[in-house]
């Protein structure tokens, strides 16, 4: 199989960004975007389609399993996971070619690195933890693993129409997390959980659900949206 990479490369966050053609032949059935990027940055003379030796291709990965979220990036314009991304879906007659750029919606680095510290950032201040011991029952304990699985890539970000970098409403990337504890505390950590989510997710979101079809670790994100908008703002308990 041959793939003609189109990569939307940039040296640092204050240079402009060009495309750079690579091409990449496997036989490995299995191989996916991933482990290409990973193939091609172990060759000793890297060169481009026009022939010239051109720098590794920075990017970030380290499970390699769908577990870590690191690899997300923009993939023939989808965002999407690049070791869960196998190159078999995008040839016929065993070519194809595939762009790669870095997700929109975050400071870029490098070539296909971006910095994810707002996600972080804005869990903090949501406050998304709890001080004391938390007791689940068996329906909230299951709400609570469904959200314990995201992975904080960001693709529902890159997909929402609503999230704005620097803005206050946080996406689906905020609300996941928050649906894990949001049922379980109790007193003035829930209140004020609760005024977070108001503020933080409930106020922006335009329940489209782009976020849900897109999210790489299918995650159920309507089923945590309704759920937590139910505790959050109609005070019901659905867990
Ligand atoms: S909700 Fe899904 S798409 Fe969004 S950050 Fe979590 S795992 Fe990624
Ligand atoms: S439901 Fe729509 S507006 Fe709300 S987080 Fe998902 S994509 Fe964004
Ligand atoms: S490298 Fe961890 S999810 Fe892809």
């Amino acid at each position: 199989m041959r793939i003609e990479f189109k990569i939307l490369r940039r040296d640092s966050a204050e240079t402009a960004a060009w495309w750079q053609g690579i091409c990449f032949e496997t036989e490995d059935e299995n191989a996916t975007v991933a482990s290409a990027l990973r193939k091609i940055n172990e060759a000793g003379n890297l060169v481009d389609t026009e022939g010239r030796t051109v720098k590794k291709i920075l990017w970030e990965n380290s499970c390699l399993q769908k577990k870590c979220g690191a690899c997300a990036m923009v993939i023939n314009g989808k965002p999407r996971l690049a070791c869960d991304s196998f190159l078999r879906n995008y040839q016929k007659k065993g070519r194809g070619k595939i762009t790669l750029e870095p997700l929109r919606k975050f400071p870029v680095i490098a070539d296909l690195m971006v910095d994810r510290s707002i996600l972080f950032e804005n869990l903090k201040q949501m406050q998304l933890w709890s001080r004391e011991e938390v007791h689940l029952t068996e329906k909230q304990r299951e709400t609570a693993y469904d959200a314990s699985r995201c992975l904080q890539c960001g693709c529902c970000l890159e997909i929402c129409p609503n999230y704005l970098p620097g803005e206050s409403f946080f996406g689906a990337a905020g609300f996941v997390p928050a649906a894990r504890l949001i049922a379980s505390l109790e007193g003035e950590e829930k209140q004020k959980l609760q005024k977070a989510y108001r503020e933080h997710v409930f106020a922006g979101c335009g329940k489209s659900l782009a976020c849900a079809d897109i999210c790489p670790a299918g995650i159920e994100v309507e089923r945590l949206l309704v759920r937590s908008n139910a505790v959050a703002v109609w005070k019901k308990s659905l867990f």
